[in-house]
């Protein structure tokens, strides 16, 4: 017999655990959006997420998971009759190629075997073929547990293709892994609070650069909800063009505060530490499956090389210690497991898991 009220600890590859602290703060009394109150949460909390993400151009809060962001930075930055290169190399990576076609455009795709990593050299040969308006590429793919080399990706891409934008997805690398938005020269990048930063769904947080802002005055049609537009318009004012989750906005305002207390380098030297012993049990147990030099430091991905029944461990744990941990991802359903650690999951968190699944397969 399930019961939500007592839901299991989460280690699936989000939503993650939410501390008691932030979940307070999701309590606090609501605000009226356009009243000044709001719009002092919302300044502060767009600082600090442009410290975070080391950018002086736009960032945005959108109402919705980040699946909406995808649709957003297409219909904003491409037109229909441009072509959009798809890279892809997973569950995530595939569906960002398929909302491209979901929104008319013509998406051309770069597609690697699920598990591999996308390249720079691989992006190069592509793009040299056509006339691209725009890349996507996901950092972090979380059906697989893998990073792509997004910064030499963002070298190359400076180097060779300045005019092609470039639109990241890093739902489950942002505040785990590096980010440097202006640096890298990005376009658009997105992601979801339920991933690192360890709060309840309902949010999504966006970087939009100046130049892909201009181009998106020149794009018809890009409809109302994400329109990039209209959230600068409401930007001004700090505020956002629709009824935004305050609770969530107030929980990130904190996890901002903590996050830039602790320092971003320090923060991304924890997931990393967290995924090194993940990665040291997982090929002391069975065996990685991404290639280690691009395994991610938010979760890992292991491959299921012994055979174990993934859902009956899954349920075990479950039913004695009242904690998940995620299955592979689609048609990997069986062969991998997948284990996050990120944001306020902590490396005590992640040794007791890995100590009860260690009872498990014995
Ligand atoms: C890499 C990646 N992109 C996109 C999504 C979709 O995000 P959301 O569920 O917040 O719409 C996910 C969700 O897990 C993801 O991991």
């Amino acid at each position: 017999m399930v019961d939500w009220k007592n839901p299991p600890r989460l280690f699936i590859p989000g939503p993650i655990k939410v501390l008691p602290e932030v979940l307070e703060q999701l309590a606090r009394p609501t605000l009226g959006h356009r009243g000044k109150e709001y719009s002092q949460l919302h300044g502060e909390t767009v600082g600090m997420l442009k410290k975070m993400l080391s950018t002086e151009q736009s960032v945005f809060l959108s109402t919705s998971s980040a699946s909406g962001v995808w649709e957003g930075c297409i219909r904003n930055c491409v037109k229909l009759d441009e072509t959009i290169l798809c890279t892809m190399c997973g569950a995530f990576s595939d569906k960002f190629a398929m909302v491209s076609r979901a929104c008319g455009r013509t998406p051309d795709e770069l597609k690697v075997e699920w598990g591999q990593a996308i390249t720079a050299d691989m992006i190069d040969k592509k793009l040299a073929t056509g006339n691209y308006a725009a890349v996507t590429i996901v950092y972090n793919e979380t059906s697989t547990g893998l990073t792509n080399p997004v910064y030499e990706i963002s070298e190359m891409m400076k180097e060779k293709y300045p005019d092609v934008l470039v639109f990241v997805d890093a739902v489950s690398g942002m505040v785990g892994l590096p980010m440097h938005f202006d640096r890298l020269g990005w376009d658009v990048v997105f992601a979801s609070v339920q991933k690192a930063f360890s709060i309840p769904p309902g949010l999504a947080v966006f970087a939009v650069s100046d130049r892909a802002m201009e181009k998106s005055k020149t794009v018809p049609d890009r409809g109302y909800y994400f329109d990039f537009q209209e959230f600068a318009k409401s930007a001004a004012k700090d505020q956002t063009p629709t009824t935004p989750a305050v609770p969530q906005i107030m929980a990130l305002h904190y996890q901002c505060t903590r996050l830039l207390e602790e320092g971003m380098e320090n923060v991304w030297a924890r997931h990393k530490k967290m995924a090194e012993y993940a990665r040291a049990w997982t090929k002391e147990n069975f065996d990685l499956f991404a290639p280690e030099e691009y395994a991610s430091n938010t979760l890992t991905a292991v491959k299921n090389n012994r055979g174990i029944k993934v859902a009956e461990v899954i349920a075990a744990l479950q039913q004695k210690h009242n904690t998940v941990f995620g299955n592979g991802y689609g048609k990997l359903k069986q062969d991998v497991f997948r284990i996050a650690h990120m944001g306020d999951i902590s490396l005590d968190d992640l040794k007791e898991l890995l100590g009860w699944i260690d009872e498990e397969i014995k």
